[in-house]
């Protein structure tokens, strides 16, 4: 397979839905496979990014509309930094997270849905190839994030059941032709494989 051939896809889902962990699976294939398979996630590494953590860890987040403001903001740098210039290098982009999950998390808080997502389309970021949305119920979610961050996991601005019921509903009634939705029940190599096997045909097209 040619070095020069970019692809670039989404993980999308809930706090808790397994999608970093696949995420990393899924480019730990391709590196070992010999392709150049970048992982990518948002809120970024960047400075926006780092802010935009630490307002969900102290519960400072602004209302919604700022909210939206400060995600696209941290997505243009990471555009211009980061997804550009792997896709323009012809790598492989995983990314964790990407402008569906503004579309869901700030639709949940009020915010209607298709506006967020024209609005990001109008920055003219870059449309992914396919987004795979680890689709799982918000009670199993939180369950496993307490399983990881132990008894006060699951505490931040965005992790509480009906919130995330909310927000998995969104992220499904967005489900169009791009995506991929995947049961997040299934054991993570189950899902993996999926995902591989759809990346390998999008990668022979
Ligand atoms: P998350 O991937 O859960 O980060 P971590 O790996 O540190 O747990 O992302 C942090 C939160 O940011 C998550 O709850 C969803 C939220 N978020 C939005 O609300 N809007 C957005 O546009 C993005 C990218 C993330």
């Amino acid at each position: 397979m040619s070095e020069a051939r970019p692809l670039f896809v989404v993980f999308e889902g809930i706090d808790g839905s397994g999608k970093t962990t696949i995420c990393g699976e899924v480019q730990r294939h391709y590196l070992e496979a010999g392709l150049p398979a970048i992982g990518l996630r948002e809120p970024s590494d960047g400075p926006w990014g780092k802010r935009i953590r630490e307002m969900i860890r102290s519960g400072s987040m602004p209302e919604p509309g700022e909210q939206l403001l400060l995600f696209m903001r941290d997505r243009e740098d990471d555009v211009a930094s980061n997804v550009r210039p792997a896709l323009e290098a012809g790598k492989i982009v995983l990314m964790d997270r990407y402008y569906h999950s503004n579309a869901a998390y700030q639709g949940a808080l009020g915010l209607d849905a298709g506006h967020v997502i024209r609005e990001n389309l109008r920055k003219g970021f870059p449309e992914p190839d396919r987004v795979y949305l680890v689709d799982l119920d918000a009670a199993e979610a939180l369950r496993r994030v307490r399983g990881r961050d132990g008894a006060e996991g699951g505490r931040d601005a965005f992790e509480n059941e009906r919130f995330l019921s909310a927000v998995r509903q969104a992220y499904l009634s967005m489900a169009d032709r791009g995506f991929l939705v995947l049961d997040g029940r299934l054991a993570v190599r189950d899902i993996v494989e999926i995902v591989v096997r759809d990346i390998d045909a999008l990668l022979g097209e």
